[in-house]
């Protein structure tokens, strides 16, 4: 596999969780993680061990069963939360912390009261705790995409020094530009002198819809992982969409990157994601939504059936999806319409068509979309037309 790998870490089970209405049980939750692991991510963030008694026992059941990915829990700069998501982890085959504090002057003061020496002291302390357990430590920098990048880099140093193998830059508020955020990433690649001994994680929320474009500016700027969600889904506007980057990473592979997610999956687990969780796919939703690959207006129906690529930049088998639609619509021109004749057993010509075509729009200005079943009613009617019934 040609390029650098960009590893994908899924917090479906945890940022994705956290969406009022997907709360799942235990036997869901071991039913997604399971889905994950055999769709190729490489580290599963299960949950928030000391949340709840019922978060603990999730994160831990999935940990007996995952064998491959790494299962991560995740905890706060406090040392109760980090002794309980270690014991929460303690049959992982891959355990890894998450573990961090807010670094941006809105967080250290509106939440903590507090000041940059004092946050960047537990910043390291927490790492440290958490490498008393585990080898693994991810350590997260909770609204970086607003913290100045000067104390960003401080503080990346520090808890590199202190033993974090990965170093998460959440733009928590979705706030940053693309060019933003890579710049950030940029900085530290540049400004961190111990940056080579961890590998920096986009972790980007979706509240101005470029959860997706920040996160594919970090890996241009040096980034190695991507935290993502199925679906989008998580705290407000959602989180960066797996399937999105993934099929972004494999679309331009000019980029020079490549994952280990086995794009064929990505519907069937979209829908299970959001069968259990009980939270729809919007219909335009990017590689999984159901018009994802739906073609209406005559324009691009007519180009096509002549030649798919005309209007896919993506093979629906690729991503596991039922196929190309064509969709009947008063927008429809008479290409779609013949082939759809052609499909339902109609031996139409030219002619016929174009009579035909008068009905069907006016059907079609009538309905949202014109079925298989009007289609057969047109058929009959213009064929008893012509025997003069
Ligand atoms: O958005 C965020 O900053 C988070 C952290 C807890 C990683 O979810
Ligand atoms: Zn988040």
């Amino acid at each position: 596999m040609p390029g650098k790998k960009i590893n994908i870490f899924d917090t479906t089970l945890r940022d994705g969780e956290q969406v009022p209405g997907c709360k799942l049980n235990t036997k869901e939750k071991i039913e997604l993680a399971l889905a994950l692991e055999d769709l190729g991510v490489d580290i599963i963030e299960a949950g928030f061990p000391i949340s709840s008694p019922g978060d603990f026992n999730s994160v831990r059941e999935i940990t007996k069963v995952i064998k491959n990915a790494s299962v991560c829990g995740l905890s706060r700069a406090v040392q109760k939360d980090i002794e309980v998501a270690a014991d929460a982890l303690k049959y992982a085959v891959r355990p890894r912390i998450h573990t961090g504090i807010g670094t941006s002057d809105i967080h250290i003061r509106g939440k903590f009261n507090s000041n940059r020496e004092e946050i960047l002291l537990r910043a390291i302390q927490c790492v440290k705790w958490a490498k008393s357990f585990v080898d693994d430590v991810e350590f997260y920098a909770e609204d970086a995409g607003r913290t100045e990048n000067e104390y960003l880099a401080r503080v990346i140093e520090a808890v590199i020094a202190a033993g974090a193998t990965v170093v998460n830059i959440p733009d928590t508020t979705g706030y940053c530009l693309p060019h933003q955020y890579g710049e950030k990433i940029a900085y530290l690649v540049k400004n961190v002198p111990n940056i080579d001994k961890a590998t920096i994680s986009c972790h980007c929320h979706n509240d101005l819809g470029l959860a997706t474009a920040n996160s594919i500016a970090g890996i241009i700027s040096g980034a190695g992982q991507i935290e993502c969600t199925i679906n989008g889904l998580g705290e407000r506007a959602g989180n960066t969409s797996l399937e999105e980057c993934v099929m972004i990473i494999k679309q331009h592979h000019s980029l020079g990157f490549y994952t280990n997610i086995n794009t064929q999956k990505l519907n069937p687990v979209s829908h299970l994601v959001s069968e259990t969780m009980r939270m729809p796919v919007q219909p335009n939703k990017a590689i999984v939504g159901s018009n994802a690959f739906a073609h209406s207006s005559g324009i691009h129906q007519d180009g096509f059936l002549k030649e798919a690529l005309t209007y896919e930049i993506i093979n629906p088998d690729e991503v596991g999806a039922d196929g190309s639609k064509i969709v009947l619509t008063a927008r429809s021109g008479r290409s779609a319409l013949a082939h759809r004749f052609q499909k339902l057993g109609y031996q139409f010509n030219r002619n016929d068509i174009d009579v035909l075509y008068q009905q069907f729009v006016e059907v079609a200005d009538k309905k949202k979309e014109v079925k298989d079943d009007d289609l057969h009613e047109m058929a009959k009617q213009y064929h008893a037309e012509e025997v003069g019934i």
